[in-house]
């Protein structure tokens, strides 16, 4: 059937607004009402026992992969390594015995990750995917298929496809936490309530879309922007800088917030936007510092972040956005929003083709 925008204006703004319903679809696939916990379908291999997971993706679905890296190393104590397919598939890396290599792709037709997956079952791993499309190449040569639900995805910048992606991810990582024993009974009920409010959450971000688009204005005069984040927001500091690029043809960059100092630094004036992926919590502190050095410089802030971490950011945010306050475990799912929405309204306001930017396909099928 023919898919319509509704009442949207863009398929790419269709797509984030689906968030709510298509990020509760795909955890419900994996929620067990009656234990209240994440239940994960059997695996054709032990979980407790995976000696190394390689997580393998390109473009955004290589970004899930890094955060699902720190949800699986803090929860599951799990030995993780992130790759891009296109490096990845040439390196001939050595991979461990009782590994296994995870595939995270929305289409699952990615020539460079699906050469990526032949590689590492032809090394002996075990194949897990990660996919939106459950007939796809990348499905039917894995071993184990985690598909997400998002529905058929029409804008070239991922959106949905994304924040279901790590909603699996953390069900995963949940799930191995509890096969190794690293998730005590409180810590795992804790994460299941996180997860279980992430949709109203994302409605209620999606509230904040009018600021936001105020704030576009401001951005679509940048020539250059710089995002920053650190821990599991680092990898969306990346994706921030990825979706603007992709659809406003604006230069930006996604960095982690300590690593700044080490040349990002030399960048700002008064014509950077610097926005920082920063909710309260231990790590605050640290980001402040780093966005005090960003102020001085007279760099313009914008900052997404909690009530709390708006207060202790005081007036050196030029811009903030208040976003719910939440377990860090599942910020990243919820710092996807004010990310999209910034990227959308910026394109929008410079009157590019939003479903469709200049040079980049959907999928990429040939190398
Ligand atoms: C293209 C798209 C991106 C996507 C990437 C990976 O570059 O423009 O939005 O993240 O491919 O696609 P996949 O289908 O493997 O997730």
């Amino acid at each position: 059937a023919m898919i319509g925008k509704g009442q949207y204006r863009h398929f790419m703004q269709k797509e984030i607004y689906e968030q709510p319903a298509v990020v509760g679809d795909t955890l419900h696939t994996f929620f067990n009402p009656l234990a209240r916990s994440i239940q994960l379908p059997d695996f054709p291999f032990d979980l407790a026992n995976i000696s190394r997971l390689t997580i393998v993706g390109c473009g955004t679905a290589s970004l899930a992969g890094m955060v699902a890296k720190y949800w699986l190393e803090q929860e599951a104590r799990q030995l993780v390594e992130v790759d891009i397919a296109s490096e990845f598939r040439y390196r001939e890396a050595p991979l461990p015995d009782n590994g296994v290599s995870l595939f995270i792709s929305q289409s699952g037709e990615t020539i460079d990750t699906l050469a990526a997956l032949r590689y590492a079952k032809e090394q002996g791993q075990k194949i897990i995917s990660v996919v939106n499309v459950p007939e796809s190449t990348i499905a039917r040569e894995s071993d184990m298929v985690l598909p997400t639900l998002a529905g058929p995805e029409i804008g070239v910048a991922s959106t949905k496809a994304f924040t279901t992606q790590l909603t699996v991810l953390a069900c995963l990582a949940i799930g191995i936490g509890r096969a190794k024993g690293t998730i005590s009974p409180e810590r795992e009920a804790e994460l299941s309530s996180a997860l279980t409010e992430i949709p109203s959450r994302i409605t209620e971000i999606l509230n904040t879309d009018e600021i936001i688009r105020k704030i576009a204005a401001d951005v679509s005069e940048a020539r250059d922007v710089l995002y920053l984040g650190r821990g599991n927001l680092y990898p969306m500091a990346m994706e921030g800088a990825l979706k603007l690029k992709e659809i406003s043809y604006i230069h930006a960059e996604g960095y982690a917030a300590g690593e700044m100092k080490h040349g990002p630094i030399a960048l700002i004036d008064e014509n950077v936007p610097v926005i920082a992926c920063a909710p309260s919590g231990p790590m605050m502190e640290k980001t402040i510092s780093n966005l005090q050095e960003v102020h001085a410089r007279g760099g313009q802030i914008i900052l997404f972040s909690d009530e709390e971490g708006v207060a202790r950011a005081g007036d050196i945010a030029k811009h903030s956005v208040v976003l719910p306050r939440v377990d860090p475990f599942v910020a990243p799912i919820l710092y996807a929003l004010p990310i999209q929405l910034l990227a959308y309204h910026t394109a929008v306001l410079k009157g590019t083709d939003v479903d469709q930017p200049r040079n980049l396909a959907k999928s990429v099928t040939v190398e």
